[in-house]
């Protein structure tokens, strides 16, 4: 059995930006995921950067294609119906957010890996956690035919939703929280110049659509699905026909169409795992939460666990102070929830609810109405849009 400092579980966002903290730290880690590398290398997710998570980049010197490639935007819209509400982040918050796509960034942190001697383990089949009550935890996984147990003082759970690491910590807890919504995001990626120069959340008639990007030649849209709807039914010219109609109207360009790069449903879900640790497992990123993508919180929330769990593991490993470890699960929750929230509400504001009544339809109008009109609304949304401080 090999032994290391701290053993990450996944190579997603939150295990690549763990692994690059501890090992700048001096720190030994080892990721161990379970999928190829060119399948976390090519999985199509969202693109907005809060500062917290591109400081983290800053701080570890791999933001060099970020600061050339991402977008830096001082702003967003909100539409309603046909009417665009401008959400003007950096007069209202002196910040600004980076679109840079989630790829991007994993490319850029598997790349940086080998030169800095963090070790990702890739096609870890069946992984097991073991002992994690115990002073000296274990992760076992089956690779090439053999199987191999790596020890270590301490477990990150970076598994994402369906990783093994949240089914450890939950027999302590039944602190868990969630909220499924009635409808999913279809999403199209294409090589076709964005309808507009910053991103647009409209919320009309036929329901919610978002006109996203990830560079000025690479456009990211969605529009709301019911959940019943399956990939099959939607060609690219149904989708195509469906985001002309809703942003035609809105946008400075208009809808350029093009061949699908990607396309894809995914569900909406609020989730909160309170009970982030067990003995000396520790859960961070998509294993422990799930917003709705509505406000683009997910990796962001995941840099901001991993920040926190970083500086906690640097200060035991530097003197044996657990205080930060301690503290770890309050710490993170805080703004977790605070995120959460932010992501329910937008997705609330933003979304045409199944069955919902007359009512409620013009109370989602009115709240729109008076968000066009307060400052003070809209700075509300911008200071969680850039992101709440660590
Ligand atoms: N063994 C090893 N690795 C595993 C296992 C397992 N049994 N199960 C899951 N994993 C890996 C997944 O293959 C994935 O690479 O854990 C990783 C989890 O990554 P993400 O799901 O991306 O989660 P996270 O790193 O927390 O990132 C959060 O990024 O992926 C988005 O939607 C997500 O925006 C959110 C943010
Ligand atoms: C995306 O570009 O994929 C994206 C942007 C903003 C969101 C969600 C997804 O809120």
């Amino acid at each position: 059995m090999s032994t290391t400092g701290v053993a990450i579980i996944g190579a997603g966002p939150a295990g690549l930006l763990l692994g690059h903290l501890l090992c700048q730290s001096g720190i030994a880690c080892t990721i161990v995921e379970r999928q190829s590398r060119d399948h976390v290398l090519s999985r199509i997710r969202a693109g907005v950067l809060e500062t917290v998570t591109t400081d983290l980049l800053t701080r570890l010197g791999i933001d060099r294609r970020m600061r050339k490639e991402g977008l830096v935007e001082a702003g967003f819209n909100l539409a309603s119906g046909d009417r665009l509400i401008r959400i003007d982040i950096a007069a209202l918050t002196g910040r600004h957010v980076t679109v840079y796509g989630q790829t991007e960034l994993t490319r850029d942190l598997v790349e940086a890996a080998p030169e800095r001697g963090l070790e990702i383990i890739f096609d870890a089949a069946n992984l097991a956690i073991h002992d994690v009550e115990s002073a000296s935890p274990s992760v076992s996984f089956e690779k090439d035919g053999a199987v191999t147990c790596i020890g270590a003082r301490f477990i990150a759970g970076c598994d994402g939703f369906h990783g093994p690491s949240r089914g450890v910590v939950r027999p302590s807890a039944a602190r868990e929280y969630v909220r499924e919504y009635p409808f999913g995001w279809l999403g199209i990626l294409a090589d076709v110049p964005p309808c507009h120069d910053e991103l647009i959340y409209a919320n009309g008639e036929r329901g919610f659509a978002l006109a996203s990007m990830r560079s000025r030649t690479r456009s990211r849209y969605y529009v709301q699905v019911s959940l019943s709807d399956r990939l099959e039914e939607w060609s690219e010219d149904r989708l195509w026909d469906e985001l002309e109609a809703r942003f035609d109207g809105l946008s400075k360009h208009g809808v350029a169409r093009g061949p699908a790069l990607e396309m894809s449903i995914a569900p909406l879900r609020s989730y909160v795992c309170e009970t982030m640790r067990r003995g000396r497992l520790f859960l961070a990123g998509d294993a422990a939460h799930i917003v709705p993508p509505t406000g683009a919180k997910g990796l962001n929330l995941a840099a901001s666990d991993v920040a926190y769990l970083w500086q906690a593991f640097a200060s035991y490993f530097a003197s044996g102070d657990e205080s930060g470890l301690d503290a770890y699960e309050a710490t993170a929750l805080a703004r977790v929830w605070k995120a959460e929230r932010f992501s329910w509400s937008l997705t609330n504001l933003m979304h045409s609810f199944p069955g919902e009544s007359p009512f409620e339809r013009r109370m989602r109008n009115a709240e729109l109405d008076y968000l066009a009109g307060s400052r003070a609304m809209q700075t509300a949304i911008a200071e969680n849009y850039v992101g709440l401080p660590l």
